[in-house]
């Protein structure tokens, strides 16, 4: 951090982006893998398709190509971009892939590092990358969310399977000294809650040489009490959302998009029914992409900004919501 500037006092939003991979997988293909349907799929979650990972598609590579769509949209010289954070679970490397993408990047001056909130993590991702502009060290950073969970689903698992896709989608954000267009937010975790939705690791013992044991390293598949996490979300992210309105001096009537993280569609219709939004306001695109985790958010967002439906000056109440348990809001003026 060179010298701060303490003029800096928010964030605007200068460019999104996204990526998914290729392979599609349909509701009816996944039906000929366990005992599921179309119709129970589409009628419980709202997905028809997921995209799957193939060779060449993993977290760095999903997630070098949403954050250089977000950059050009931006328009910025990639040497100016001072802080890269990538929201991820399923890194390309466990020591971090946010370094892997300043690399591709050619980001040589930015500081890059992972930060794992599951579902979470890009609404964390967000906000942690926003107190760095503030404090006035850092002017230009690049956030993404990249996941790719099909490396991680039990696929002979029907109750868990059928959710989840790959994908990436990235903001870029700038440091303002008038305005900030994060009016406000909040983050929540209870981990005594953490057991309806995990990734574990699953340590094989084996031993170096005699009477010195370790414990190899490998992770078991995703673990989800779905009925849980369900009621977790519909109880939790209206509640989160209608205090930080309140908080901020906002009405549900003045918020132009309500952006959940992309679970199950009747979470969304749920929360959007408590928060009294009408359908029109709330963005989807889960029939297409299933669960993408951290992606879901800056993938929705990133659709509906090229679809010229969010436009500059919109307010978007937005909310993540997963594993840890944890959950996050934020109240966003886009622009
Ligand atoms: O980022 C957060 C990630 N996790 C979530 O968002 C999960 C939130 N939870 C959910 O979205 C829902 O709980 C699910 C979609 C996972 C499941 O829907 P549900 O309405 O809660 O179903 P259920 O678990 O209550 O199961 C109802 C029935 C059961 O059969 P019985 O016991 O009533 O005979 C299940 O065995 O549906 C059965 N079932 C299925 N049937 C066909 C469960 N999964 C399937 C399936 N296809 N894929």
């Amino acid at each position: 951090m060179e010298g701060l500037n303490f003029k800096q006092i928010g964030i605007s939003f200068k460019g999104s982006g996204s990526y998914v991979p290729d392979q599609i997988l349909t509701n009816q293909k996944i039906s000929q893998k366990v005992d599921t349907s179309n119709e129970w799929i589409k009628s419980r979650t709202g997905i028809s398709e997921r995209r799957i990972s193939s060779l060449g598609d993993n977290v760095t590579e999903m997630g070098y190509k949403a954050a250089l769509a977000a950059i050009e949209m931006a328009n910025w010289d990639i040497k100016t971009i001072d802080l890269i954070v990538l929201a991820t679970s399923t890194p390309h490397d466990l020591f971090g892939s946010a370094p892997s993408i300043q690399a591709k990047l050619g980001a040589s001056k930015a500081v890059a590092f992972d930060l794992t909130a599951a579902c979470s993590g890009f609404l964390f991702a967000l906000i942690t990358a926003s107190q760095f502009l503030k404090v006035g060290g850092y002017k230009r950073a690049i956030v993404i969310g990249a996941d790719q969970l099909s490396s991680f689903v039990d696929w002979n698992d029907r109750r868990s399977c059928i959710l989840f896709g790959d994908g990436a989608g990235a903001f870029a954000i700038e440091a303002t000294y008038e305005f900030d267009n994060l009016i406000g937010f909040d983050m929540r975790t209870d981990g005594e809650r953490g057991c309806f939705l995990n990734l574990p690791s699953k340590n094989n013992k084996d031993s170096i040489i005699d009477n010195i044991d370790f414990l190899s390293g490998a992770f078991s598949p995703i673990q989800m009490n779905g009925q849980e996490v369900y009621k977790f979300a519909v109880r939790e992210v209206p509640i989160i959302l209608e205090k930080l309105l309140k908080k901020m001096k906002y009405t549900s009537d003045e918020v132009d998009w309500l952006v959940l993280h992309q679970a199950n569609q009747r979470i969304l219709d749920s929360v959007g029914d408590r928060l009294k939004i009408p359908k029109e306001k709330i963005l989807s695109n889960l029939e297409k992409y299933g669960n993408t985790s951290a992606a879901t958010i800056p993938l929705v967002m990133d659709e509906a900004i090229k679809n010229n439906r969010i436009k500059q000056n919109d307010i978007i109440a937005t909310s993540g919501f997963g594993a840890g348990l944890s959950w996050g809001a934020a109240l966003i003026k886009w622009g």
